[in-house]
């Protein structure tokens, strides 16, 4: 009987993505996947840095792993991501959690088959948290996810030290792949049955540097990859988005024309002390090329709410912003101070009331937003790819358009993995309602 591992993966892609990967390599030394953590030989938190919420949820749920310990003292645990790349964290793991076996950070990822032999072999705790940076392993085995879509890292690192974020301490510099490696990584894929590609890193339009290639031309190349029917890619930062690269996206039809650019704010003041380098009207700019290349295309965007210093008549600039952009969709989020970084030793101007009070006004301005943009969609024929049996309705199949809103809609098993018409019937704020459309 084999072992079985069971991870749970906090953060965004790149750590699903990261996740993916240490499957593969727990498989090398015989554990299978499981689902239910009850079952499991070795279980492997992989963690988030990027907010106070996300830490606080994987300390509550570590904690809650000591009885299952003690129930079975054979059970490895592992803690590795982003978290484990502050050494106050890993620190703090150590002398509090004492039922944790291993700790690694994102720069020994590629370790763990001896990381997690060391822990079948002795019982001390094992530690591997060093900041090398600017390393590439590339032959990692990946299990990926159940599904159509396929994510692929072109980079990983950061440069650009945004004064709020944690990403360029834990994830060490910018370093891009090889364009060979990450074809070959896209060919596997579409071999193995998936359709969608979904091309990952902290800024992608400054990948290739020093390599001779730019973000453009790899998406161009990938495009022409035999078998890729939909990529998608995140994320794009502003102050680098070339317009070459929206000429590429125009150009080729299995490129979603679809595009998260995360602003933050709609302040000049308050994203020059962000260090994000562009000013609204620059921003402004790119978002009518965009559109003038591709009249539909969708956009996404991320919002800092409360950014040290910010006051509430600044926050009206991004208020202003969103009712000018019209996003599709946009992840907003209230700062959270992470401990290093330049903004957590700026000082606020307003209550955490004024910031909540704030945060809740975009929220419905932006909800007012997303449900006028999604009646557009009324009885508008979509080509949806179709992902698999909705978690909730399983007499339900859901898909994303092209932009890459969710679709709902009635069908049969067949269709899944297949480009199909979706006429739509009824549009909610959040996903789009609809009925597999048959030419008369
Ligand atoms: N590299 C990407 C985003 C990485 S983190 C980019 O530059 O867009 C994802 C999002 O988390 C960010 O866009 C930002 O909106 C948010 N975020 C990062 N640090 C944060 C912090 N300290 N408090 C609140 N939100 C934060
Ligand atoms: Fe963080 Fe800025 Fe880098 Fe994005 S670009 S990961 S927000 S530092
Ligand atoms: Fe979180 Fe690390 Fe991603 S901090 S957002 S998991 S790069």
């Amino acid at each position: 009987m084999s072992k079985k591992i069971y991870i749970e993966t906090y953060g965004c892609q790149q750590n699903v993505s990261d996740s993916e990967k240490i499957a593969g390599m727990a498989k090398e030394i015989g554990y299978a996947l499981c689902s239910d953590k009850e079952d499991a030989d070795l279980i492997v938190y992989n963690t988030c840095a990027v907010r106070e919420n996300a830490e606080l949820k994987v300390y509550g749920n570590l904690g809650a792993l000591k009885a299952l310990k003690n129930k079975k003292p054979d059970l490895i645990i592992a803690v590795c991501g982003c978290m484990m790349q502050e050494t106050s964290v890993a620190d703090r793991i150590k002398r509090v959690y004492k039922h944790v076996d291993i700790v690694f950070g994102t720069h020994a990822l590629h370790k763990f088959k001896e990381l997690v032999h060391a822990a079948e072999q002795e019982h001390d705790f094992i530690s591997d948290v060093e900041n090398i940076d600017g390393e590439i392993h590339e032959g990692l085995p990946i299990i990926r996810g159940e599904g159509v879509c396929a994510s692929v890292s072109i980079m990983y690192g950061c440069n650009n030290f945004c004064t709020y974020c944690i990403v360029p301490y834990v994830r060490g510099r910018e370093r891009s792949r090889d364009k060979e490696d990450i074809l070959a990584e896209v060919k596997d894929a579409v071999k193995n049955g998936y359709k969608e590609i979904m091309l990952l890193g902290q800024n992608v339009n400054s990948y290739g540097k020093g390599k001779d290639i730019t973000f453009a031309e790899l998406l161009e190349e990938v495009a022409s990859v035999e078998g890729v029917e939909r990529i998608r890619f995140m994320t794009s930062h502003p102050k680098d988005i070339s317009e070459e690269l929206l000429r590429v996206m125009s150009r080729h039809a299995n490129i979603c024309k679809q595009l998260h650019l995360p602003v933050q704010c709609g302040n000049n003041r308050v994203l020059k002390s962000m260090n994000r380098g562009y000013t609204r009207e620059k921003y402004f700019g790119l978002i009518n090329m965009a559109r003038s290349y591709m009249p539909d295309i969708t956009i996404s965007t991320d919002i800092i709410v409360g950014f040290p210093g910010e006051t509430t008549e600044e926050f009206e600039d991004t208020i202003d912003l969103l009712e000018r952009v019209r996003y599709d969709t946009v992840f907003s989020f209230i700062y959270s101070k992470r401990a290093g970084t330049p903004a957590a030793t700026m000082e606020d101007v307003i209550s955490p009331e004024e910031k909540k009070s704030n945060f809740n006004r975009l929220l419905d301005v932006q909800n007012r937003i997303c449900a006028e943009i999604n009646d557009t969609y009324l009885n508008k024929i979509c080509p949806v790819l179709v992902e698999g049996r909705s978690k909730t309705d399983p007499e339900t199949l859901t898909g994303r358009t092209d932009g890459g809103k969710l679709v709902h809609f009635k069908g049969s098993d067949e269709l899944i993995g297949k480009i199909i018409d979706v006429k739509i019937t009824d549009p909610k704020t959040w996903s789009l309602m609809g009925e597999v459309y048959e030419q008369a």
